[in-house]
């Protein structure tokens, strides 16, 4: 039998991966509230735009409330909201490091904990994590992106393995390369910009390589896709890679030596 699920807050609704998880959803009949802090979302019946800064515990409070003072249950949470940094590690900041693991990894927890009470009371509950292949595969020039997505991932496990019990289910998905507005969001650190850092030529080759990867990528509803699979599978997959390259990437990695993927990575990032 196919699980039911109705109703979904989905973050970072307002953009990229998210804003195209959220149009498939609502295509398929589903209620699908679409958090970010701008509050815009696909106009689409169906998607119910909200703000919610993941990084605000009272912002995340107000906004679950609201949506179950509304709806009879929640039955999922797809959580899209992040962000990237580029930089060495040498030269980032403590700022600038907690900036990152801010939004992409301490700003999904919190959405997590928060949805968490309501998914065990109700005795079950989806929820889908993004990370990336960059949170398998360790990018320079890219540390505390990776790290945070690492994060993400091994988070996304365990998680799993607490909340069974309760008859609840979590996947983690990891995208390569989708074209959205990520590529133009991403910050560089302040000191990699400057030209007189010892630094600054790789970082900004690498990053430039990186970001010409991402505007050539995949369309983000690939992404959505593999989210509304997870979503209506009986048994949700613990990982998910989408698209046919990155999962042999992905199996490659677990493979091969790992003095031979920091050798292709140097050359390719380098
Ligand atoms: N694009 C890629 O190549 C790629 C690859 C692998 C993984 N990913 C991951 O996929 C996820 C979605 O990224 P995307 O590519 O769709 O980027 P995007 O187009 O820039 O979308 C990012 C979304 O996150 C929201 N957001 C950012 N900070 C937030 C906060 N503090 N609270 C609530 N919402 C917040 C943004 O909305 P507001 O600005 O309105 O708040 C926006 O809706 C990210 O976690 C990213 O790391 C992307």
């Amino acid at each position: 039998m196919k699980p039911k699920v109705n109703t979904v807050l989905v973050t970072g609704g307002s953009s990229g991966i998210g804003a195209a998880t959220a149009l498939l959803l609502a295509e398929k009949g589903m209620k699908v509230y679409a958090a970010s802090r701008s509050g815009r979302a696909p106009e689409k019946e169906g998607i119910i735009p909200i703000v919610m800064d993941v990084n605000d515990p009272d912002s995340v409070r107000k906004a679950l409330d609201g949506i179950l003072s509304r709806e009879a249950s929640l039955d999922a949470l797809v959580s899209c909201a992040g962000n990237g940094v580029g930089g060495d590690i040498e030269t980032s900041s403590d700022e600038e490091v907690k900036y990152q693991f801010e939004t992409n990894f301490f700003g999904l927890d919190k959405v997590v904990r928060a949805c968490l009470p309501h998914f065990r009371g109700q005795g079950r509950g989806r929820i889908v994590t993004i990370s990336s292949v960059a949170g398998f595969f360790p990018i320079p020039y890219q540390a505390y992106y990776s790290a945070s997505k690492a994060a993400v991932l091994l988070y996304t496990k365990a998680l799993r393995l607490e909340v069974r019990p309760f008859g609840l289910q979590c996947s983690c998905i990891l995208p390569g390369d989708v074209k959205t507005g990520f590529t133009s969001a991403r910050k560089m650190t302040a000191a990699s910009d400057d030209p007189s850092s010892p630094y600054h030529d790789q970082v900004a080759k690498s990053i430039a390589k990186m970001a010409k990867d991402e505007q050539n990528g995949m369309p983000p509803k690939v992404i959505a896709r593999a989210v509304l699979r997870q979503l209506r599978r009986r048994r949700m997959r613990t990982v998910c890679v989408p698209r046919f390259g990155y999962k042999a990437l992905y199996v490659l990695g677990n493979i091969l030596p790992e003095s031979i993927i920091q050798r292709i990575l140097s050359i390719l990032y380098q």
